[in-house]
């Protein structure tokens, strides 16, 4: 018996046991032999995973291992190797996260090459002494102070405000609250692109915001107009330091993720985990814009240093992007719960409220280990077995929501940027 992936069941296995979804709902029963109909009915249904009789899960994976060119998967190994060098692979998801990405990258899904990401070892000391000559007399920092300069922060736009106002009226309706949003005529036109995209997979096109509004609800409509004024805010900082393409990529692969696991969760207003995960590493863009030296200084070290670069940033600077990002969702007085994920993206154990944390958290690891885009870091970060622990569903969920996350990311990225 083995509890096995859907993505890896195949036809003639002999479920071991009554299969039933993550509602607990009945699917199929004990001792059924799965057809081709089956399979595509589990995938519809939401099954992540099944116990099958007389086939173990290590068997599947060596099947899996075994139908692809041996030289390729130990280039493949690698590699993957390399990038997953700061993460624990004796821990489980951690493992099977390393798993997914190498046969990710030797089916040929994954383009990058990380011998160039990495860098050349030897040439390290120089490079961050320069780096240290560079930094005389921009030493210290107040993270408090790059909040209060507002120079090149621009504040949050007034339309979220208003939205936010309508909402909290009490007697709004649907249609109130569409008539502030239509103010804003380009994320109108955003908002319905989204609720029309394989992001919500409605079978029926939605043509009116107030029937978007009706379907999805206000709170979850005006937290997808705070992520996309946010983007807006940003997408104007000119960084020589960051490749905004690629950090938008990562910060909206993290969204989608922690969107897709949220509702594993069954966590109501999931589009409120997309907007955390579409935010978690803003701090590092105000870094980019505010403290380019420093922000410089981080990325080299972590670079030559072969470290992880929130470390860096806690070692030049004194604190990390994640408290600059916490403390700017503050100042903005977005909700409680966003600060609080943003915040403790990389160190859920330290919330009073750790599960939404938890999920950025590991949906920011799921996007650094498949190298969708970048914020800076080249490494998986390591998974806190507290926060896996605490999100408390089955390692089956990473495979699925990869699936997921391919399928709506392009056409997320083409309606937002
Ligand atoms: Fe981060
Ligand atoms: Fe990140």
């Amino acid at each position: 018996m083995g509890i096995i992936n859907v993505a890896e069941l195949k036809p003639e296995m002999v479920l071991a046991e009554d299969l039933r979804n993550l509602d607990g709902r009945f699917v199929l029963a004990k001792g059924t032999k799965l057809t081709k109909k089956h399979l595509r009915i589990l995938r519809m249904w939401g099954v992540i995973e099944a116990n099958i009789r007389r086939v173990s899960r290590k068997d599947v994976e060596e099947n899996t291992i075994a139908q692809l060119d041996p030289a390729v998967i130990e280039e493949v190994k690698n590699l993957t190797g390399e990038r997953f060098q700061h993460a624990d692979l004796e821990h489980p998801p951690v493992r099977e996260l390393y798993r997914l990405c190498c046969l990710r990258r030797a089916r040929g899904r994954s383009g990058i090459t990380l011998r160039e990401n990495l860098g050349p070892h030897d040439t390290a000391k120089k490079q961050i002494d320069s780096n240290r000559l560079s930094n005389d007399g921009a030493t210290t920092i107040d993270p408090h102070e790059l909040i209060r300069n507002d120079i090149k922060l621009p504040s949050l736009p007034t339309i979220y405000l208003q939205i936010s106002e309508a909402i909290n009226r009490p007697n709004s309706s649907a249609r109130d609250i569409a008539k502030v949003i239509s103010k804003d005529t380009s994320l109108s036109a955003r908002l319905l692109k989204i609720v029309n995209s394989t992001f919500y997979g409605f079978p029926s096109k939605i043509d009116t915001l107030s029937r978007a509004v009706t379907i999805i609800g206000t709170m979850q409509l005006s937290t997808l107009a705070l992520g996309m004024n946010i983007i807006r805010v940003f997408k104007r900082i000119p960084s020589h330091l960051i490749d905004m393409k690629s950090f938008w990529e990562h910060s909206l692969a993290c969204g989608i993720n922690a969107r897709i696991i949220a509702g594993y969760k069954k966590i109501q207003n999931t589009e409120r985990l997309f907007v955390a995960g579409l935010l978690h590493d803003i701090g590092r863009l105000l870094l980019y814009s505010n403290a380019p030296l420093h922000a410089k200084n981080a990325l080299l070290s972590a670079k030559y240093g072969n470290t992880l670069l929130y470390k860096a940033e806690y070692e030049i600077m004194g604190f990390d992007h994640s408290k600059i990002g916490g403390l700017l969702l503050k100042k903005w007085k977005l909700p409680i719960s966003l600060e609080n994920s943003v915040r403790h993206h990389h160190s859920p154990h330290r919330s009073k409220d750790p599960l939404e944390p938890a999920i950025v958290h590991l949906a920011d690891i799921m996007t650094n280990a498949l190298a969708r885009g970048s914020s800076g870091e080249r490494f998986v970060p390591p998974l806190s077995p507290d926060a896996w622990e605490c999100i408390g569903l089955s390692s089956n969920i990473l495979s699925s929501t990869i699936r997921q996350t391919d399928r709506q990311i392009e056409e997320i990225i083409q309606l937002l940027f």
